[in-house]
């Protein structure tokens, strides 16, 4: 058995709504639901060769498909990984616009975490629809999502704004750049790299000095964590993703990521095949590997290759070569995760008074120092 897999699996590709940077094109946003004759074979397939799951309900937005499928999931999940066992979770990605109440509390029930995607206050200079509306109609108790904000040109200065909007709510922030992708390859929606590094540094520095901060800013922490030596495979960008990572569209297709993967990297469909390694055999998949193989072998001089792993393979194919790196990914990840290890060194360098720094950075350094075989040397 293998240990652990990240599936990300979109149960439609229909969508409520029309994001004017969505990677997904109007034209691939077509109705269509995954049937649970597929979902039971990602089930047991996952299940007969991975210790442990995450499967990521996206899309498309996956909260148009009704809650008797996702509880027709959760029956196929005990089934096949075994009740109460801790061998399987759930995470919805949704534009928020259908949650509701009783979602919320099944949700709760079943320790499904909720990821919205929403940008506060500048929401709708990429959506339409009023999230607030549900958000709002959520009592405290189920008021319990994370948030992740895509930043466009617009918002690429605000994100230090974005991170204490979310912070005085309580709720968990990840702040990403939107890709060259499907929408957003020509339309302006795309931030100029160094105007979102800024921002990304801006929000940094104030999460890091925040000493009553309640919540993990993300990627940042995730670097942080990937600086003293913890990588973790939720930063799938930077921890060789492939093998780890599976995409299922609605009709069972399977590819390595879920950011509008071309049929070039096409490995096979969940109803078709044997097993999970199997798609891992597939020209498809030798085709991804093959490239990203050839744009790490560019990197291997780059001073942070050991915590970057050469980015995200995807991010470089919507740049322009799945084969170079070089693109804005590359430079984002040069420029913030430098910044962030430059603070996180010093501090523990100089080892200073950490109450004046964040709960989060604080519990991970004193963690490394007194554990010091595993501090960076
Ligand atoms: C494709 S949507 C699918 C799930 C759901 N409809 C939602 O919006 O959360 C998942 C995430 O991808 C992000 N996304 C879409 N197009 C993107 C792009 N071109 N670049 C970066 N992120 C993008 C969205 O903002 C959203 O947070
Ligand atoms: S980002 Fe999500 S909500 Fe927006 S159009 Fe794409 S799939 Fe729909
Ligand atoms: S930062 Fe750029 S050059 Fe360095 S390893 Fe990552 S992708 Fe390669």
């Amino acid at each position: 058995m293998k240990p652990y897999i990240s599936v990300v699996v979109k149960p439609t590709l229909f969508c409520n709504t029309d994001c004017s940077h969505c990677y997904h094109t109007p034209e691939e946003r077509v109705p269509g639901n995954m049937s649970l004759d597929t979902v039971e074979n990602l089930m047991r397939m996952v299940s007969e060769e991975y210790d442990a799951a995450w499967f990521i309900w996206h899309g498309g937005e996956p909260l148009t498909l009704p809650m008797s499928f996702y509880k027709g999931v959760i029956e196929l999940e005990q089934k096949y990984f075994g009740k109460n066992s801790f061998r399987y979770g759930n995470t919805i990605q949704t534009n928020g616009l259908l949650l509701n109440r009783r979602l919320m509390a099944y949700c709760r029930e079943k320790a499904i975490n909720i990821g919205v995607s929403y940008e506060g206050p500048y929401n709708s200079i990429l959506r339409q629809g009023d999230v607030e509306k549900s958000l709002n109609a959520l009592s405290a108790k189920e008021n319990k999502y994370s948030v992740g904000a895509t930043i466009c040109a617009e918002t690429a200065s605000k994100q230090a704004e974005l991170y204490r909007y979310f912070r005085d709510k309580g709720t968990n922030l990840s702040l990403s750049p939107v890709i060259p992708a499907g929408c957003a390859r020509c339309n302006g929606t795309v931030p100029d790299p160094d105007e979102f590094i800024k921002g990304s540094i801006e929000a940094f520095d104030e999460w890091l000095h925040d000493s009553e901060s309640k919540i993990p800013l993300i990627p940042h922490y995730l670097y942080i964590l990937n600086y003293l030596g913890d990588p973790t495979p939720s930063d799938c960008a930077h921890t060789s993703c492939l093998t780890k990572w599976l995409c299922v569209n609605p009709d069972g297709s399977l590819y390595p990521c879920a950011k509008a993967c071309p049929q070039e990297f096409y490995m096979g469909n969940i109803n078709s095949i044997g097993s999970i390694s199997e798609a891992f055999q597939s020209e498809g998949f030798r085709r991804i590997l093959l490239g990203s193989v050839k744009r790490r072998e560019k990197c291997a001089s780059c001073p942070i290759y050991r915590y970057c792993n050469g980015g995200c393979s995807m991010d470089a194919y919507h740049e322009g070569c799945l084969e170079d790196n070089g693109g804005d990914s590359c430079r984002i990840f040069r420029e913030v995760f430098g910044h962030i290890a430059t603070e996180i060194q010093s501090i523990l360098d100089e080892k200073p008074d950490m109450s004046r720094y964040n709960p989060f950075v604080r519990d991970a350094i004193l963690g490394k120092l007194v554990n010091p075989s595993s501090v960076m040397q």
